[in-house]
């Protein structure tokens, strides 16, 4: 039988290029809200002994965790075995360590309660900084599936003369890959983070490249501070208007109207999280490293 994939609430169509890409069928699946917030969720496909995946959009987690957990805990209490998670975007990895007392390490609660329910964890770059691997907080198989070739291959197409800049140390692991493959020159850039939404960036070294197309890479663009900073470091440089590409573009409040008005000349995203500026496909991607899983358990 084939596996089902269920969409979490708005993410139809991650689950639709899934199922045009693997052998699997789209599960039927109610839900809503009663009166009072609570979630009411029905399962409406049989699912004993079926693989069953959830395909799931996990930007902005909280309002969305308590369905997931819900999903997850009915398909198994429905007899679905094993079951997968997709979440392209995989949220709080950003916050692991405790820089103060008391301060909670929430990757690790975080991936406790997914390792809890889930039994295998597909995602697209997630932010591994003091991490080295997910393994060392995920406790179930995890795959993650690199953007780079994706992004490069857009660079090649539609940008002449592309010159990289990774705003902060842990960028290099994204961009040198993505220059790599679009065989373009790069530059990392020194970040210094003062507070959610201050940052400072230097930059030193560019003036060599000022005949090329700037084209700022990171993996998450979230109020855009880092971005912004970035492009006014490059402005006051004499730089053409770069093109900004975020792996996950998370765009809290009016980070992507911001980031126009700060001079981005165009703002290019991966469909990890559904938005305007999803330029940059991984469907496929991510149905080929769920693939070998679904076959695996
Ligand atoms: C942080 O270390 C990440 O790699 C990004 O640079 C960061 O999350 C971007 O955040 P913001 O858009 O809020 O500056």
């Amino acid at each position: 039988m084939k596996p089902l994939i269920f969409p979490s609430e708005d993410w139809g169509h991650l689950a639709r290029s899934l199922c045009r890409f693997l052998p699997a069928e789209r599960g039927k699946l109610e839900a809503r809200s009663f009166p009072d917030g609570e979630t009411y969720l029905r399962i409406r496909s049989a699912c004993g002994n079926r693989h069953a995946v959830i395909a799931a959009d996990l930007s902005q987690p909280d309002p969305k965790i308590l369905k997931l957990i819900f999903l997850a805990e009915t398909l198994r209490a429905q007899g679905a075995s094993p079951i997968g998670l997709v979440a392209p975007y995989l949220p709080y990895m950003r916050q692991d360590k405790s820089f103060h007392q008391g301060e909670a390490v929430t990757s690790k609660s975080f991936a406790n309660l997914l390792s809890g329910r889930f039994d295998w964890l597909v995602t697209v770059d997630p932010h591994l900084h003091r991490y080295r691997s997910l393994s060392e907080v995920y406790t179930i198989p995890t795959r993650v599936v690199p953007a780079a070739p994706a992004i490069a291959g857009w660079i090649r197409r539609r940008v002449r003369k592309p010159f990289l800049i990774g705003p902060d140390q842990e960028s290099e692991q994204w961009v040198s890959k993505i220059a790599e493959g679009a065989k373009a020159p790069f530059v990392i850039l020194h970040k210094e983070r003062r507070g959610d939404r201050k940052v400072t960036v230097s930059a030193s070294g560019l003036n060599v490249w000022q005949n090329h197309r700037p084209v700022l890479v990171d993996d998450i663009i979230s109020t855009g501070n880092t971005m912004m900073e970035t492009i006014r470091r490059l402005k006051r440089a004499g730089f053409k208007a770069p093109i900004c590409i975020g792996v996950h573009g998370i765009f809290s409040g009016s980070a992507y109207e911001d980031l126009l008005n700060a001079g981005a000349g165009e703002v290019v995203t991966t469909n990890t999280i559904p938005h305007s500026t999803n330029k940059i496909d991984l469907g496929r991607v991510l149905a080929d490293a769920a693939r070998p899983l679904l076959k695996q358990f």
